[in-house]
């Protein structure tokens, strides 16, 4: 059985903790799309680890990673996170496959992405500063550089004809100091040299994996209300976070797709700008923030909280053909009277059941709330659903019935331990 895992909201759902924990079920984790605008944590007995791109189930030792062909990948960071891991103890020595259709994001996609974000002025979408849209632009474009073009850095060969390009093209929008292409096109062979070994046709390898009976969890990046086509445009990453994007990311057909599984929180999150409905100001929203520790993986910032969207996830499940869900940080809602839940928006005098993922008419929508009863004793680090606060039961039975598929993982802390398993099935062994 192949298991998609994907972020049902605006990122930072846990999706890092929920792959890792299901990781030793599988044989391989695979990402299919984004880079390392990514923030993947997980805990492991009070060791903290945050995955950019390398996939979260690389700190068990008998998984194999893959990069797809749909990420985008920054060389020095990728390099990086593999010294991390060795610091901490993890090697990644041959479980690592990066496709070599991958792109690279290069040196001067920061640079265009820091002046198309100032430019915008009021307008920014907030992004990571990471070269993410840049990237995926002159893919699309297609002037992007793959991973599989380093083989040849020479300064006569093919991709040095790009380079020259692409970096004139940079020099030419960016006044101040000039990019020297040959020194980009250096660079490039010295990290061509040291992850050359992990370079493969990754969907004829994923396809021999299957071949051979192993199983497969896909891990997504960011949330399918970040997706490029169905997100809240412009306020999106520019990749396919929805479980299409499985298919073209890694080239893999939908029948390799079995089960998918959606991470939400208990509540709602978002970094970066755009319209967020149920978001909380002032000190509701600090509260969320605070015990929550709402702030960035990958950047540091705080992030905006509020109260749980069911319409927002209700248009995730249908999006992804979500058949169960993951509800982490139910521990954060701890201590509150009250817990509100969205269940419809009120635009004007009309109510909204579906969601518009059109940011302008979302941020002409108000919340339409629901008020459940907090719980009366904590749920941090609970390990047995019998050991649950009846409420914090009643909150994710809410929760199940407004997203129509059943909540089958429950997390109440950031260690792999703080989990409550409710139906192995869906999931697999
Ligand atoms: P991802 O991008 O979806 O992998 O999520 P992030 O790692 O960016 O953000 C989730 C944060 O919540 C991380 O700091 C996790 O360690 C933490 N976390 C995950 N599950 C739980 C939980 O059930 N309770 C608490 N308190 N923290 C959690
Ligand atoms: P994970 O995988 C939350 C947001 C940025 C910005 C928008 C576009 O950890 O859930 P980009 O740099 O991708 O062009 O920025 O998307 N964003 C994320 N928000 N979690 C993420 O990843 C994100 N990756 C990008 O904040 O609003
Ligand atoms: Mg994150």
């Amino acid at each position: 059985m192949n298991l998609a895992v994907l972020g049902a909201q605006w990122g930072d759902e846990g999706k890092g903790k929920v792959v890792d924990l299901l990781a030793p079920r599988f044989s391989v984790v695979a990402r299919y799309q984004g880079g390392h605008n990514a923030g993947h944590t997980v805990h492991v007995s009070g060791q903290k680890f945050v995955l950019h791109l390398i996939p979260s189930g690389i700190l068990h030792p008998e998984i194999t990673c893959v990069i797809g062909n749909g990420t985008v990948i920054d060389l020095d960071a990728l390099l990086s996170e593999v010294e991390m891991l060795a610091s901490l103890g993890i090697e990644v020595g041959d479980r690592l496959r990066i496709s070599n259709n991958a792109h690279v994001i290069m040196p001067y996609h920061r640079d265009i992405e820091l002046l198309a974000e100032a430019r915008r002025g009021e307008r920014k979408i907030g992004t990571t500063s990471r070269g993410i849209g840049p990237a995926y632009e002159d893919k699309i474009g297609r002037r992007g550089i793959r991973i599989g073009d380093l083989v040849d850095c020479s300064e006569t060969g093919a991709l040095a004809g790009i380079v020259r390009e692409n970096v004139a093209a940079r020099n030419r929008l960016i006044s101040g100091a000039a990019m020297d292409w040959k020194v980009v096109l250096a660079q490039l062979a010295v990290s061509w040299e040291r992850l050359s070994g992990w370079v493969t046709d990754s969907s004829l390898w994923l396809a021999r994996a299957r071949q051979a009976g192993q199983a497969i969890l896909f891990e997504g990046a960011q949330g399918a209300l970040l997706d490029i086509d169905h997100g809240t445009f412009p306020y999106v990453t520019s990749s396919n976070a929805t479980v299409g994007g499985v298919c073209t990311g890694l080239g893999v057909p939908p029948s390799a797709i079995d089960r998918v599984l959606g991470v939400v929180k208990a509540y709602t999150t978002r970094v970066g700008e755009g319209p967020l409905p149920t978001e909380l100001s002032g000190s509701s929203g600090d509260r969320l923030r605070e015990s929550g520790q709402e702030y960035g993986a990958s950047t540091g910032r705080p992030r905006r909280c509020g109260w749980f969207d069911a319409v927002a996830m209700r248009y995730a499940v249908r999006l992804n053909g979500i058949d169960a869900l993951a509800v982490t940080k139910l521990d954060v809602l701890d201590g509150l009277k009250e817990i509100q839940v969205c269940t419809a928006y009120r635009k004007g005098s009309e109510l909204l059941h579906d969601f518009p993922a059109d940011s302008v008419v979302l941020a002409s929508c108000e919340p339409v709330y629901e008020t459940l009863p907090g719980w009366s004793w904590l749920t941090e680090g609970v390990q047995r659903e019998e050991a649950l606060p009846p409420e914090a039961l009643a909150y994710v039975a809410r929760l199940e019935e407004l997203a129509g598929v059943p909540a089958v993982i429950l997390s109440t802390g950031s260690d792999r331990i703080d989990t409550i398993f409710r139906d192995n099935e869906i999931l697999g062994r």
